[in-house]
Order: C-alpha cells, then structure tokens, then sequence
C-alpha cells in the first residue's frame, strides 16, 4: 500500500492598497505551487481571517509599505504570528518607488525579527505606483516624496525567491510527533 504524505500548508497571505502588492503574493503562490513537493498545499486566504494561520506549517507574509510602516492587516497578522508556536516564516514588503527608501520603518523592524531569528528572511521588492488610481492626497505625498510613477516590480526576482523558499521547505522533514513546522535553524541559509 502507498504511503500517504502527510499534508502541510503554505500560507501566502498579503495587504494591499492598490492590488499591487497582493499580484505579487498571487505570483508567489502560484510559483511555490507549482515548485513544492507533494505533502505541501499552498492557502492564499485573505488577512481578514487571521484563523487561516492557525493551519500554517510555514507563512510568507508581505504588506504595501505606506507612510513607512506595514498595512494595519499585515502588522496584526504578524502580531498575531508572533504568539504562534514556532515555523518558518519569510516577510516581504513592496514599496520603494524612488531612492528614499532608507527611513521605512518597517523595514527596519522586519529586518530586525530576521536577525532576532523569528522569521528566516526579509525581502523587499519595487512597488507599483499607478497615480490614476491614487486619491488626490496620496498624489501630493508621492509628489512631495519625488517617487517615481510606474510599475517597479520584478517578477523574475519574485519567482527566484519563491523558487529559493520552496527550495528550502523542500528539505524540512515533515513533523512526525504532530508539532508545527520547524525551528528557523532548520532552513538552508
Ligand atoms: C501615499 C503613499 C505613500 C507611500 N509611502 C511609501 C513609503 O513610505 N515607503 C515606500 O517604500 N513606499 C511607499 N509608497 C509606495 C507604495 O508602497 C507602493 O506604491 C506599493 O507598491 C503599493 O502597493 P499596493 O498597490 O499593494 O497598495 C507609498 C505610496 C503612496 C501612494
């Protein structure tokens, strides 16, 4: 008789103002989707329902960066996550539309639980910044911040880091006493 892999679950879960953000976990989905191995399902719920994370053996968790923090729904989720049992966690934001990106708060606060070793990696990815869909306050910031109107986003380098996270997940031995997930030592470096 074949052995059933267990089943482990992928949460990709993000906030978005403008959707450009949310394309990009939809990408990331997708391509770990595609890549990982049987035993692994990949969720892309919305973040209005946190309990999709109760589920999660591993969570890529991203936010739009507005005003230099992380959206309201993607910091409670991290919040939340926080008080989680241990598993891999990976973190993106998307936002730097011009050169002034070094006062992100957020940034620095998800690069510091990459050191502190609560989450295995930070990423930030160009943003998108469509200004006919921007309110007219939003236009005024973004002109006074000198960003630069246009679609910023690579999605070679998106699907290269859902090919380096699936990588990784590939080689974390499924739980066998029915704990979540792994320590964060655990991943390739
Ligand atoms: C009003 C406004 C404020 C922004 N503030 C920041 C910021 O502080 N740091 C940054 O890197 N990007 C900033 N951005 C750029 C957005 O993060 C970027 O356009 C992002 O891709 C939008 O994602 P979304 O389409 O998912 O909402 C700002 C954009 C707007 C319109």
């Amino acid at each position: 008789m074949d052995t059933v892999a267990p089943c482990r679950t992928l949460v990709v879960a993000a906030a978005s103002r403008h959707g450009g953000t949310c394309e990009i976990a939809d990408r990331l989905a997708w391509t770990l989707g595609n890549d990982l191995p049987l035993g692994w399902r990949v969720i892309r719920p919305e973040l209005s329902d946190l309990r999709a994370l109760d589920d999660a053996d591993a969570v890529v968790l991203g936010s739009a960066i507005y005003y230099g923090h992380w959206m309201r729904a993607a910091a409670h989720a991290l919040a939340y996550l926080k008080d989680a049992p241990l598993f891999d966690l990976w973190l993106f934001s998307t936002g730097p539309v011009s050169e002034v990106e070094t006062e992100n708060a957020q940034i620095i606060s998800a690069d510091s639980m990459v050191q502190a070793g609560q989450a295995i990696e930070h990423k930030v990815f160009g943003g998108r910044l469509d200004t006919s869909r921007l309110s007219w306050v939003e236009r005024a910031v973004v002109k006074a911040v000198h960003a630069i109107p246009g679609d910023h986003r690579d999605w070679d380098e998106v699907d290269a880091w859902a090919h380096h996270i699936a990588k990784q997940l590939s080689v974390v031995p499924a739980p066998s006493d029915g704990t979540k997930g792994t320590s964060n030592e655990d991943a390739l470096p």
